[in-house]
């Protein structure tokens, strides 16, 4: 299964890939994650894409397209992949379209979380992850179910994104709005998008995208 997950900073994508991956198997390919990994490794890419990714703007499509190129390769995305933030330009959905019918392979489906931008500084400014596991929480919305101990590894630390503070998310809201969001009538004229409400909690949002998935779960 090849999937895109499509939506706002703070919509929720990277809670609903962590299922989907576990669910079906496939690895969640977090290009934000893994421009992260690359800025605290300090390779070139992450010292390019650093400052990039704490004025809240984009990094360059050639970057990023490269990157994805290179993971889709790896023996694990054999049976598919979760798209997490990725791709976030029209230049990179049509890099991707290349890099795809150059593999014979072909997307299964573009998931939307639709939410009132309203709620997203909330969701961005209450999140933290374990330090060890990278498993997502939330002040609000997702506390560890033991105070400070993760649920997943036990582990004790958490961490905080740098590019999570109020200024930094007006300018990925802004960059969303102008870059990404053009991205819907894209995969919408191909019949690939389908659209899950992101404004309900948690689980019901995961239900929701297990419906359009499996429709014969429903
Ligand atoms: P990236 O890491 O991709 O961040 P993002 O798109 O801004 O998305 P977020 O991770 O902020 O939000 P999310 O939708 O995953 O929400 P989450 O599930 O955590 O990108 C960071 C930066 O890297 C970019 O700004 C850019 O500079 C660069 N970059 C990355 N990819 C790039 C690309 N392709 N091209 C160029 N540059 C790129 O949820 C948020 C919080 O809300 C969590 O605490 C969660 O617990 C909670 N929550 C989730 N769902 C719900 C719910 N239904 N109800 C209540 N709370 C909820």
């Amino acid at each position: 299964m090849r999937l895109i997950l499509l939506g706002p900073p703070g919509a929720g994508k990277g809670t609903q890939a962590a299922w989907l991956r576990d669910r079906y198997g496939i690895p969640q390919l977090s290009t934000g994650e893994m421009l992260r990994a690359a800025v605290a490794r300090g390779s070139e890419i992450g010292r390019e894409a650093k400052a990039v990714m704490e004025a809240g703007q984009l990094v360059s499509d050639e970057i990023i397209n490269r990157i994805v190129a290179e993971r889709i390769d790896e023996p694990d995305c054999a049976p598919g992949f979760v798209l997490d933030g990725y791709p976030r330009t029209l230049a990179q959905a049509e890099a991707l379209d290349a890099m795809l019918a150059e593999r014979g392979l072909a997307l299964d489906a573009v998931i939307e979380i639709k939410v009132d931008p309203a709620v997203l500084v909330e969701r961005i400014s209450g999140r933290f992850a374990c330090a060890r596991c990278g498993e997502g929480y939330h002040d609000t919305f997702k506390r560890p179910k033991v105070e400070g101990v993760c649920d997943v590894c036990g582990a004790t630390e958490f961490v905080r994104r740098k590019d999570d503070n109020a200024e930094t998310v007006r300018a990925r809201l802004d960059a969303y709005a102008a870059q990404t969001a053009p991205l819907l009538p894209y995969y919408a004229a191909r019949g690939l998008v389908r659209e899950v409400d992101g404004m309900a909690p948690i689980e019901q949002v995961t239900a929701a995208i297990q419906r359009v998935l499996e429709p014969k779960s429903r």
